[in-house]
């Protein structure tokens, strides 16, 4: 119960690495606010009962953000940690083959979309005396993968925004890290869909020095540390969560090996 007592707000809760945060979370005693673009996280919220209540929000949207953050305020009264994690990829391709359009809404949602939430997070931890921001930010933000421009520079941009707002509210007790995870098997990559576990001895990522596809649980346990008050002392951090890639990477960017894109 590292939570106990703690309101939280997670976006892009619907599925995946938002929808294993909401989880962990409430199993560890916290109340959740699970916003999310699809409507699935109606169906999140619904087992975890009077923990949760789920907003449809689209968070690159700044009226829904902040009615986003008033939903913390009015139904459980603060914000201690806020978790924007909701992103996507889109189409991979090399830079000249990209759309000015893909460009738009990829940064709309993935780098305008944690402007907002820190933003209109920060002002209401402000009231209560601070709190926990963290971030998604991306592998692909570490190092280069191949086709991911658009996509790594929106995700880059989160990184740097994060050690930069951790400096900014270091003094008013608000924390704010991000965590970069890898090549994780959540709803961002297609075969997901059918098969709710990578299936074994397929699909294999040559790349990674563990040699599994990362689960959402991988991600959602490094949020609830970094959220906890067991991480008080930590702040502008960047957490890849990956199985080893960043540190281990060997020059083969997304070309896994038939393996299918990470991003979608
Ligand atoms: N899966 C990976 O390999 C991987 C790797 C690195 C980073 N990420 C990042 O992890 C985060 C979570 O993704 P995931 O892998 O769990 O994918 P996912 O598709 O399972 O979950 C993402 C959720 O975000 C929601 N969302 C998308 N646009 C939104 C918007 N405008 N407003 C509100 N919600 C919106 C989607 O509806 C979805 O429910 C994303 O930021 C993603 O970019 C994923």
């Amino acid at each position: 119960m590292r939570l106990v007592g703690k309101v939280a707000i997670i976006t892009g809760a619907g599925s995946g690495m938002g929808k294993a945060m909401a989880e962990v979370f409430v199993r560890e005693g916290a109340k959740v606010v699970l916003a999310d673009i699809s409507g699935e996280q109606d169906a999140v919220a619904m087992p975890l009962r009077d923990a949760a209540v789920a907003v449809h929000c689209d968070v690159a949207d700044e009226d829904q953000v902040q009615a986003l953050i008033a939903t913390a305020e009015n139904r459980f009264g603060r914000l201690d940690i806020l978790c924007n994690n909701a992103g996507f990829g889109g189409g991979m391709a090399p830079l000249a083959e990209q759309t000015s359009e893909h460009w738009d809404r990829v940064h709309a949602v993935n780098i305008r979309g944690v402007f907002l939430g820190m933003k209109y997070g920060i002002l209401s931890m402000l009231k209560t005396g601070g709190g926990a921001i963290v971030n998604t930010g991306s592998a692909s933000a570490v190092i280069g993968w191949k086709g991911h421009g658009v996509y790594g520079a929106a995700k880059a941009g989160v990184h740097q925004m994060t050690r930069v707002a951790a400096l900014d509210y270091a003094k008013a007790g608000i924390r704010v890290n991000a965590i970069a995870p890898g090549t994780m098997w959540t709803g961002l990559v297609p075969q997901s869909k059918e098969v709710s576990e990578p299936p074994a001895g397929g699909w294999r990522l040559p790349g990674i020095p563990m040699d599994r596809w990362g689960t959402s649980t991988d991600i959602a346990n490094a949020a609830l540390f970094l959220a906890s008050d067991e991480a008080a002392y930590i702040t502008g951090v960047i957490l890849p969560v990956d199985g080893g890639y960043c540190i281990g990477f060997s020059g083969m960017g997304a070309e896994h090996s038939g393996a299918p894109d990470p991003a979608g």
